[in-house]
């Protein structure tokens, strides 16, 4: 049973299917190029069942996406507490990864809003964030195509980061209250 739908899209637990097509894209440098490397089988195939194990336990988290006009898995999108601390955690995350066939066709736009509604009417949370490499423009545009507000104040070197080009991080947020505005829900 899917977690949520939209349009184009399920945003979905994860299944044993999504393994090898989650491989394919964890192993891409393009999707890679904004962390430190690109992703081992055993390690993508372990971060599907953490991801899933975090879905079963709370009942939300990072859903596998599939696309519902061919079932296609084409990568994740949703929610995670921040596991790391920095100037505005606690926070909740919204975040993103897609096969590259994937980009370009507004999906992982439309499958945040639809993680972001669900943080907000169903989680009641007053404020969602994300954050990246600061060149990551791509992931930058979902951010502002959400209606999302980078806050520079909080911009931040990430802990759990140790290569210098990819340290420097930007901060993003979105209001409950101007998810509302923006979304027109
Ligand atoms: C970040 C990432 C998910 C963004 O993917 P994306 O395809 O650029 O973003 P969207 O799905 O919102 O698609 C937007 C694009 O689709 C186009 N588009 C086509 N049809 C569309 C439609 N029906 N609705 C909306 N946009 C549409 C938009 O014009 C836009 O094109 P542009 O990039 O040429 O401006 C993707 O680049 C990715 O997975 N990167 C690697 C992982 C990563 O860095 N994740 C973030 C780490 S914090």
């Amino acid at each position: 049973m899917p977690e949520l739908t939209t349009q184009r899209l399920y945003l979905r637990r994860w299944q044993a299917g999504d393994r090898a097509p989650f491989a394919e894209l964890n192993g891409d440098r393009e999707v890679m190029r904004h962390f430190p490397a690109p992703l081992t089988r055993d390690a993508s195939d372990e971060l599907a069942d953490r991801l899933q194990a975090a879905i079963a336990s709370r009942g939300w988290g990072l859903w596998a996406l599939e696309e519902r006009s061919t079932g296609a898995f084409i990568g994740f999108t949703g929610l995670a507490p921040t596991d790391f601390e920095a100037s505005f955690t606690p926070a909740f995350e919204i975040g993103w990864r897609l096969a590259r066939s994937a980009w370009g066709s507004g999906f992982a736009t439309e499958a945040a809003r639809a993680a972001a509604a669900f943080a907000f009417d169903e989680l009641d949370l007053e404020e969602i964030v994300s954050f990246t490499v600061q060149h990551n423009a791509r992931s930058r545009a979902v951010m502002r195509r959400l209606g999302m507000r980078h806050d520079q104040a909080h911009d931040f070197d990430h802990p759990r980061v140790l290569e210098d080009r990819l340290r420097r991080h930007v901060l993003y947020r979105l209001a409950a209250s101007r998810s509302r505005v923006v979304q027109g829900h």
